[in-house]
Parts: C-alpha cells; structure tokens; sequence
C-alpha cells in the first residue's frame, strides 16, 4: 500500500514539439494511482526510437511529451492494489507490458500483450491518462515509460523487478536496445550453432544482435554498415567479417550472397529502412534462410519479389525481442551478471540530463553523473 501521495516536483527534458531541442523542465509528477508505481529513474539509455518520434515520426499530436523508454531505477512509492514491488526495489519500466492475463500473455508464441502502452498506442498511461504537468499543461509519457524525468510512473504491469546487485548505469540498456537485437536473434531468428548471419546496422540493436548471434554459436558473423567507424565495435560482440555497402558497385545481397556461396541463413534489420528491409531478405539462402525485421519505420511500405518466400525463404518481425518483458528482462539481468551477456561495451559516454541533446550518448545519469565520464 501507498505512502501518502504527494507531488513531486523534479527535472525532465521535454519534448514541446517535434524537430526541437529537448527543453529541461520542472515537471510535477503525481502520486502513483491504483496499480501505478513511481520510479526514481537512475539512468536512462538513447534509442533511435526516441529521434525518430521527435525528428522522422508523423505523430504532431504526441507532444508535448516526456521521451525515453530505455531506464532503470528505483521504486519510490507505490499506489493501492500494488503487492510485486515496494520502496527501495530495482527496477526497468517496459514499454511493453505484461499483464499476463490476456490471451497473448497466455501464448508462448508472442510478447505482444493486450494491455498497456503498445496495445492502445497512446503515448500515456494505460488509463489514457497522464501523471505529469508542467507549467498548467498536460504532459504526454512516450511509450508510457518517460525515462528522461528525475521520476515516473508506471503501470505495475509494464515494470521489471531486478536483481539488487544490478548496476542500474548499464542495466537500464536492457529497457530496449540490447534485449531487442538480442532476443531477435535467439527468441525471433532462432540462431542455430555453426550458421551464418549477417546484422545489418551497428547501432546498439545491431550490436546486441551480433551478440546474440555470437551466444546462439554462429560461426561467422557478417556485420553491414554504411559507417566503417563501427565495425571496431562490432568485433567486440563477435562479428568476424564486416561489409561496408558503400564500398560496393552491386547490390550488398549480391555481395553477400558471393561471399557465402548463395546467402546468409539469417539476417537481421537493424536500421529501420525499407530499403536495407529488402536487401537483407534478398541476403539470405533460398530454401531456408530467415530474415528479420528490428529496425523501426511506420511512413513507408516494403516490398520484395514474391518468388523470394516461395523458394523457401522466411521473413518476420520482432517488437522488444521476442522477450516477454516482465519475465524477459530479470533473465537478461542474470545473463548480465553471470557475464554471458556484455552491457559496459555499449556504453560510449555517460553524461547528465541537461546534455541530453548532444549526439553520440548513450546512458544519461538522472542522479548525479560521474565527471569522469563527461565528454569534451
Ligand atoms: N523492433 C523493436 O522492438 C525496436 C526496438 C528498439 C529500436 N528499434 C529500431 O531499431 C533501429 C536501430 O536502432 P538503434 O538505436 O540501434 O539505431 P542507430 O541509429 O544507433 O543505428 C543504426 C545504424 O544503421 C546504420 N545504417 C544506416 N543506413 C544503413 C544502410 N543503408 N545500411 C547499413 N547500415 C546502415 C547507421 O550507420 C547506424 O550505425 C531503429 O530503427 C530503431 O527505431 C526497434
Ligand atoms: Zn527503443
Ligand atoms: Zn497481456
């Protein structure tokens, strides 16, 4: 049961409208209602997706807004009907809940729950409401987490409890990108030992997906970017061969399709462009060859050659992985842990909330940044 409620007052980045700078704000966050639980957000990671809602997406109307969907921290007070958590738990708001109550909740075959942020599309609460102001207005929570506030709240339903030994610095990129490239080669793809993958896109989701390829026993591991910069990274993870499209006068799926003697097994999207989508089908083997869409776009239709699934090959999607997320994410903390998982190499620089509009970061402290890790 709750503590008594009371408004906090405390710092977010919002978003007022699209393609502007992130504005740090006081907001006022609500006490957490029936179900809800306040987090005291630690530290938060930077997802593509973020950008694309405020510079590529067409929603005008989802502002203005409190981004972030990549976060963990800390429970501060619950509201009534809460049991699962209480003051002082770690944890990671999801941005796909779980209530495990539904018909997809009941299914092995899906993470895709009925209830919450992604069933409905509101970029607020489950009761299409939200806990913050900010200067008399309404402010909207981006996929329903908003880790870019000091604190949120969050539907019991769509939070993770974790390990009390996890450091929340580096566990917060389980929110999103690493448990989406990963899972969608282990859950979604299902990797096989001694196969042949190709990742396109290196970004953190193309990386945690290299990882997950390296973890399934891939033998090699083609890693496709526009940027070469990434490619040093990629072999962190476990990529061993690395493609750059640019360096190319044929099509990259004639390019691959040479090098491994007619196609890839698997392949990997991990850019959000139809165009690599078709290209990265078009990558892999005839006969049974698997291909997976992870990055993200709404604006554009794909499109492919029907003869392409014909001759066998097979081509899906995959939302957060594949994990289930109230069951998935304390398991890729473990994974953590136990170092079959790597989270600290992802991490290119730590920095405070205020510098959140600077490029090239990836976990942003809520509470206090090191400055040792602040970039010139
Ligand atoms: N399905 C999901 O559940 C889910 C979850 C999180 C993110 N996403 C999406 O995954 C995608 C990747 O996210 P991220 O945070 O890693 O993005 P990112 O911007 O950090 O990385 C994208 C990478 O793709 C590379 N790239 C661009 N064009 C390319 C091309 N034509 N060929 C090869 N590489 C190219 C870029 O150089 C960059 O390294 C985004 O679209 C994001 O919205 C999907
Ligand atoms: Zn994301
Ligand atoms: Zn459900």
């Amino acid at each position: 049961v709750g503590r008594a409620g009371r408004v906090i007052k405390c710092k977010a980045a919002v978003a007022w409208e699209p393609n502007k700078p992130l504005v740090m704000e006081e907001i006022e966050v609500a006490p957490p209602q029936a179900n809800e639980v306040r987090i005291k957000v630690v530290a938060t990671g930077v997802c593509h997706t973020d950008l694309y809602h405020l510079f590529e997406g067409m929603h005008k109307d989802g502002f203005p807004a409190v981004l972030g969907h990549e976060g963990a921290g800390i429970v501060e007070s619950v509201g009534p009907g809460v049991t699962e958590f209480q003051p002082g738990d770690k944890v990671i708001p999801l941005f796909i809940s779980q209530c495990k109550e539904c018909r997809f909740c009941k299914s092995p075959k899906t993470n895709q729950c009925e209830k919450g942020w992604a069933a409905d599309r509101h970029d607020v609460m489950s009761d299409k409401d939200t806990r913050f102001t900010c200067k008399g207005k309404k402010i909207l929570q981006f996929m329903g987490t908003s880790t870019f506030s000091e604190y949120t709240v969050v539907n019991q339903m769509a939070v993770a409890k974790i390990d009390p030994a996890a450091p929340l610095d580096k566990v917060c990129l389980l929110g999103c990108g690493v448990c989406t490239g990963y899972g969608a080669a282990v859950n979604t793809a299902k990797v096989e030992e001694g196969s042949t993958c190709a990742v396109f896109g290196l970004g953190a989701v193309g990386l945690a997906a290299v990882m997950g390829c390296k973890n399934a026993g891939a033998k090699r591991i083609i890693a496709v970017d526009i940027n070469p910069d990434k490619f040093e990274k990629a072999k962190v993870f476990g990529a061993n061969e690395f493609v750059n499209p640019k360096d190319h006068d044929k099509p990259i799926s004639q390019v691959l399709s040479e090098m491994t003697n007619g196609g890839v097994d698997y392949s990997l999207e991990c850019v959000g462009n139809v165009g690599v989508m078709r290209s990265a089908l078009e990558s892999t083997i005839k006969g049974w060859g698997v291909s997976v869409l992870v990055g993200w776009t709404d604006m554009y239709d794909f499109s492919a050659r029907p003869i392409q699934l014909i001759a066998g090959r097979t081509w899906k999607g995959s939302l957060f992985g594949g994990f289930k997320s109230k069951d998935g994410v304390p398991e890729m903390v473990k994974d953590y842990l136990n170092k079959k998982v790597k989270l600290d190499e992802f991490i290119t620089h730590k920095m405070a909330l205020n510098q959140v509009n600077d490029t090239g970061c990836v976990v942003i402290m809520l509470q206090g940044c090191d400055p040792e890790f602040v970039p010139k």
